[in-house]
């Protein structure tokens, strides 16, 4: 699929589509009306007649008006023009694919600038617009041996800006809308990648892979004999029920001056998550393939920042194994030493995703990190406390929470802080080890709980937890949605225009 930007005036394209926004009441809109003017007021014949209500989300859809070059007009609904909000955008956008996808029509000039979306700018929408359409025609059917064949479906969108102006930031937006939705894409298609596939070894080769294809980017691997002489025996708890190598996946972007200190991110990669001997009920270990989209968003990050050629240092970590039970597999009540030095008393084999985090965040020490920011489906609480709108997200440091939270509201790609309070660290004490990983009595604010676990590993940085239990997978659980991707790139767009 291809973007262009382009200005001039939207009545004298020659295109397979004009795609332009009405508005109800009659309300034509700018470029209908210039529309309307060049094919003698036909548009306004429509509106008299009934046929163009504006309404949202209806499309008309019009062959060879007399007086245009265009082949086809489609002219979107858009409802009230004071009342469109992101929602009614993104609805918008959708109908629009949905209609060219069954007209014949390969490419389309969409004159989206003047949908006025509250508080949202051309590239806001372009980005968007980029965004949907990649979710609309996303498929993941490796494993299908019939694929979906989409009949001639649209190939080019050219996007259609008021001034020269608007082109300079539509251009940059349509580079950054694709960096991201590439990220997002590769992100998606690793965590739908099944389980037996989709193991530790597999995402260490895709990262030595994904090195090769990058001159700025590369990796190591730390296996298991590695991590035991670092003294991860957090980590080490967790991967010894499985039969799979556990790995230690570090990738290096280096984009920015030498002596800039990296950002890294640390991404939670459980292949599986049985729950291990405190096994998982069957319902609630379907999805559970899903639990490595932590590590599959630190490779869609790392993929835009290189694509968008970033002046910063990043790193990500990955540490990567399987939640199995049996007779190898760590026992409740079990107290194991983690790299830090904490011991910890393991009460629940299902609270994994702490226990690796753990050892990751300390060995993120040795990067000298401005910043590190771990990204893990960590609890299952955060849907209870957040719904599918708004990852969960907790730091030691205020002002990296409000730039991470800045970022989402920008990309629309929301975070929403809780708190990290000593009351909550409290329920961490254990009787036996210097913490437990899970109360043993049950406090609930699981989703703070596990952040404050994390937060004992993190005190030589400013560090931020995104728990994206909740968003990173479709709300039906079967599909990955590549969030947080584009808040964490719009992050480090943010942090690039800072220097
Ligand atoms: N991977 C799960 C969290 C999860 C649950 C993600 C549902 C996505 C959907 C995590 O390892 C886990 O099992 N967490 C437990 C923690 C509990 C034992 C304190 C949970 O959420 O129940
Ligand atoms: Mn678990
Ligand atoms: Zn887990």
């Amino acid at each position: 699929m291809e973007f262009h930007v382009k200005s001039g005036q939207p009545e004298k394209q020659r295109t397979n589509c004009l795609i332009v926004p009405i508005f109800e009441a009659r309300r034509l809109g700018i470029t209908a009306e210039k529309i309307d003017k060049q094919c003698e007021g036909f548009l306004t014949t429509l509106a008299r007649k009934g046929d163009l209500e504006g309404k949202l989300g209806q499309t008309l859809l019009l062959m060879h008006l007399p007086g245009l070059s265009t082949e086809r007009l489609l002219l979107v609904g858009c409802g009230r023009e004071g009342e469109l909000n992101e929602q009614s955008f993104t609805e918008i956008v959708n109908k629009v694919i949905s209609t060219l996808n069954d007209s014949g029509a390969l490419e389309g000039i969409f004159c989206l600038s003047e949908i006025p979306v509250k508080n949202r700018d051309i590239a806001w929408k372009i980005r968007q617009t980029i965004q949907i359409l990649h979710q609309a025609q996303y498929r993941f059917e490796d494993f299908k041996s019939k694929k979906t064949t989409l009949k001639r479906s649209l190939r080019r969108l050219i996007f259609m800006v008021a001034s020269r102006r608007d082109a300079v930031a539509a251009e940059n937006a349509v580079r950054e809308g694709l960096a991201i939705t590439h990220g997002m894409e590769l992100a998606k298609d690793l965590a739908n990648t099944p389980p037996n596939i989709c193991t530790p070894t597999y995402l260490a080769d895709k990262a030595k892979k994904f090195a090769k294809s990058h001159p700025k980017i590369s990796t190591a691997v730390l296996e298991e004999k590695d991590m035991a002489a670092l003294g991860m025996g957090s980590f080490l708890s967790v991967t010894q029920g499985s039969n799979l190598a556990a790995k230690l996946i570090t990738m290096e972007y280096r984009g920015g001056k030498k002596d800039l200190k990296p950002i890294v991110f640390v991404g939670k990669g459980i292949t599986f998550d049985t729950g291990g001997n405190s096994i998982k009920v069957p319902p609630h270990m379907i999805g559970m393939k899903y639990d490595m989209c932590g590590a599959a968003t630190v490779f869609g990050v790392l993929a835009a920042a290189a694509e968008l050629e970033l002046p910063l240092n990043i790193v990500g970590v990955i540490p990567s194994c399987e939640n199995m039970p049996g007779p190898s597999a760590t026992r409740p009540e079990d107290i194991v030493t983690s790299m830090s030095g904490l011991t910890i008393e393991i009460l629940n084999t299902d609270a994994e995703g702490r226990l690796i985090l753990a050892d990751a965040l300390t060995y993120c020490e040795r990067y000298h990190p401005q910043v590190v920011i771990d990204i893990a489906t960590l609890t299952g609480a955060c849907m209870l406390a957040l719904g599918p709108y708004a990852s969960g997200l907790m730091s030691n440091n205020d002002a990296l929470a409000d730039s991470l939270f800045k970022a989402g509201t920008q990309s629309s790609d929301k975070v929403w802080q809780l708190p990290l309070w000593d009351e909550y660290h409290d329920a961490l004490k254990s009787d036996f080890a210097d913490i437990s990983n899970v109360p043993i009595a049950d406090i609930g604010a699981r989703t703070i709980v596990a952040g404050c676990f994390l937060a004992k590993f993190a005190q030589k940085f400013p560090w931020a937890h995104l728990d994206v239990a909740n968003t990173a997978t479709l709300a039906t659980g079967r599909g990955a949605t590549g969030r947080p991707i584009p808040m964490l790139v719009q992050y480090l767009l943010n942090r690039s225009n800072e220097l």
